[in-house]
């Protein structure tokens, strides 16, 4: 078997180690290297979760410390609210050691890929897209290089869908709008997988209940996600959670679970709608934004969910294909 060889940019996070826990478990995927950005927490614990999560999972693959700020925006507060203080939910942890980050930093560790591996590493980017910015800044070269971009981010409306962060932004885009828009301009196939989609597909607490009975690695998602599972339904009424991050994992492996439209985005950089993504259809007429070079990209407008939580549990259980 072929293995889809990947490199997971990331800011775990809970739904993160959820996504992670799935590259790691899924026999159609080779780990070759977890990127970190701040997000979800600060860099230095999203560091120590990547690298507790790779001990707690077992997979050999770097973990590379990558960008603690945005490009160009002023930092925001982690979002303990959602994540939990040490970003995992505030499950004990061990104590910090971030020493062990492999001695690259993650935006070279990007390069080193995929120079290494030409035209056949996929990105899943599932934070801010900062560290991938500063890769194409220093070797633009790579873009043509890398088979798929998979993004977890942005939100085009569909499904009543527009952000997470202010009425019209997600996390992860306003996060760091600049990176965004200029990954999303780079000449790489991309596929994004926003709010749209991920906000469409619950774990609900039954799921979640019976999902920690199948074995260690259901009882942990459980174990992190209380937290999680308590914010979204103090603020959304939901019962459960969305699936943010590991629905970027499913298209990787399962772009048939989505419906999907193909146009240029761009992002909104200042202003009231900063972190706003917009899609650029066939027939729009003429905007206030330069569309010039932009190529199209995937973006993600709907999803079969039963089909990917049922995914989510199979790959957990050894059942995956
Ligand atoms: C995204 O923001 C982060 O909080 C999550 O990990 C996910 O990547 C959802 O908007
Ligand atoms: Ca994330």
């Amino acid at each position: 078997m072929t293995k889809m060889k990947v490199l997971f940019d990331t800011d775990p996070g809970v739904d993160d180690a959820m996504a992670l826990l799935l590259l790691a478990r899924h026999p159609r995927i080779a780990l070759l290297g977890v990127t970190t950005v701040f997000g979800n927490a600060s860099l230095d614990q999203v560091v120590h979760n990547a690298l507790y999560l790779k001990d707690l999972y077992g997979f050999s693959a770097p973990v590379a410390r990558g960008a603690g700020r945005p490009l160009e925006v002023a930092p925001g507060e982690p979002p303990a609210f959602v994540h939990g203080d040490n970003g995992l939910g505030d499950i004990p942890l061990p104590a910090r050691n971030e020493a062990r980050a492999d001695m690259i930093p993650a935006h070279q560790l990007i390069i080193k890929l995929v120079r290494a591996h030409p035209h056949e590493i996929t990105i899943i980017a599932v934070g801010r897209m900062t560290n991938l910015a500063q890769a194409l800044a220093e070797d633009p070269g790579i873009a043509p290089l890398v088979k798929q971009v998979v993004i977890m981010g942005g939100a085009f409306g569909y499904n009543g869908h527009c952000g997470n962060v202010t009425a019209v932004a997600e996390a992860n885009i306003i996060g760091d709008p600049h990176a965004a828009d200029r990954v999303l301009a780079a000449h790489w196939p991309i596929a994004m997988v926003g709010l749209d989609v991920t906000m469409e597909t619950v774990m609900s607490d039954q799921y979640l209940a019976e999902l920690a009975t199948t074995g260690d690695d259901g009882a942990f998602v459980r174990k992190i996600s209380h937290g999680y599972q308590d914010f979204h339904r103090k603020t959304i009424n939901l019962d459960g959670f969305p699936v943010h991050d590991s629905s970027a994992v499913a298209y990787a492996l399962h772009p048939e679970f989505f419906d999907t439209i193909n146009c240029p985005v761009r992002v909104v950089d200042h202003g009231d709608c900063i972190g706003q993504t917009l899609a650029k259809d066939e027939g729009d007429a003429a905007d206030s934004f330069n569309w010039e070079g932009r190529a199209k990209i995937r973006v993600c407008t709907g999803v079969e969910s039963q089909a990917l939580l049922n995914f989510y549990r199979q790959t957990l259980v050894g059942r995956a294909t």
